[in-house]
């Protein structure tokens, strides 16, 4: 009896470790999937592209969307500098998604969320945000023309 209430106590024990440690890894590491996928119903701001376009070339320079004065062009000043998932058509598997998020296809919006998230330790935009238009629009044109189309939605 003894011996089966050790049992008992060091299991417990155990599976309290190992849930401390997944909420510590996922609260380091993890980035939760609904951080970066479009909620059902809810719809993208809309404006002019060319509006959006500038708009987006602005704010991706702009160190005020980060809580530790990080900019997306600190990272992606140049056009090259994405990997070469970037050279294929949305929704497309990105290595850094996979691993923080379990998401195995991520969209042009979705990685700006994922970024905004990850790199500039800011929290995601709101979905219906010009913001988070904007940026999605200078993605999806560099996008374009990394896949040398004529048109940002073909
Ligand atoms: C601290 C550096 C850093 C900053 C700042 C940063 N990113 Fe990223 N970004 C990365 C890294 C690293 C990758 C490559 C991930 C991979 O391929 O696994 C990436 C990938 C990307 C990709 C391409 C992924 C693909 O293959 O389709 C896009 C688009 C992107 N970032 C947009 C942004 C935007 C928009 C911002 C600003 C909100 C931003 N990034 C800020 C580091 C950064």
């Amino acid at each position: 009896m003894r011996n089966r209430t050790k049992y008992l106590g060091s299991t417990a024990a155990a599976a309290i470790v190992v849930a401390a440690a997944a909420v510590f890894l996922i609260a380091t590491f993890g980035i939760s999937p609904y951080s970066v996928t479009r909620p059902l119903g809810s719809k993208p701001f809309t404006d002019e592209p060319a509006k959006l376009l500038a708009m987006g070339t602005t704010l991706h320079a702009d160190t005020s969307l980060s809580p530790i004065g990080r900019s997306c062009n600190t990272c992606h000043l140049e056009e090259d500098s994405y990997k070469a998932t970037f050279n294929k058509p949305y929704p497309h598997y990105v290595r850094s998604v996979q691993l923080k998020t379990g998401l195995d296809r991520i969209t042009a919006e979705g990685m700006v969320q994922f970024c905004m998230v990850s790199a500039l330790e800011a929290k995601p935009l709101p979905w219906d945000s010009n913001t988070l238009a904007a940026l999605t629009a200078f993605v999806l044109e560099r996008h374009r023309r990394a896949l040398g189309r004529t048109s940002a939605i073909d």
